[in-house]
């Protein structure tokens, strides 16, 4: 099944929106597979963001994304990474839609709150990144109530 990485940013874990986040993908009906708090090293943050090594806002993203603590975690379930991104709403908060968790608690690019993988091979790649083969095998109850 697909699989995303989603990670709440600084300014999410600093702004008490780590449940609201958890609360709108479990609502939604996708399976936890990984989760943790951690402090970000910037080498890991780097890598993370290494297509994005050539802009000018480059240095100040990685000084963000180790600021203070994240949450990192994997999402599983049909559709997870781009119903996962639309979830999330556009990447400058001002042009996120109401309703997406950038448009409900965000104002700035540069504090965003959230990140979602944008391909479900990008999403493999910052798994693989992220969590390594540290993964949970469940299957949630609820399972035939969401799945047809
Ligand atoms: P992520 O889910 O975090 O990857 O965001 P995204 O996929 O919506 O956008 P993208 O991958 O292009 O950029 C990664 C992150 O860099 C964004 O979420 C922002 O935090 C930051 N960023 C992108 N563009 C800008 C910009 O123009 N200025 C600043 N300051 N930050 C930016
Ligand atoms: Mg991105």
């Amino acid at each position: 099944t697909e699989r995303s990485y989603i990670m709440i940013k600084p300014d999410g874990v600093q702004r008490g929106l780590v449940g609201e986040v958890i609360k709108r993908f479990e609502q939604r009906g996708y399976t936890l597979r990984g989760l943790k708090l951690m402090s970000v090293e910037k080498a890991l943050a780097e890598k993370h963001y290494a297509d994005l090594s050539a802009k000018p806002f480059f240095a100040g993203l990685v000084d963000y994304i180790c600021s203070g603590p994240v949450v990192a975690m994997v999402w599983e379930g049909k559709g997870v990474v781009a119903t996962g991104r639309s979830m999330i709403g556009a990447t400058n908060p001002l042009a996120s839609a109401p309703g997406t968790i950038r448009g409900d608690y965000a104002v700035d690019v540069g504090r965003n709150v959230i990140h979602g993988s944008d391909t479900v091979e990008n999403a493999k790649k910052e798994i693989a990144l992220w969590f390594g083969e540290e993964l949970s095998e469940w299957t949630p109850c609820a399972k035939p109530w969401i799945y047809e």
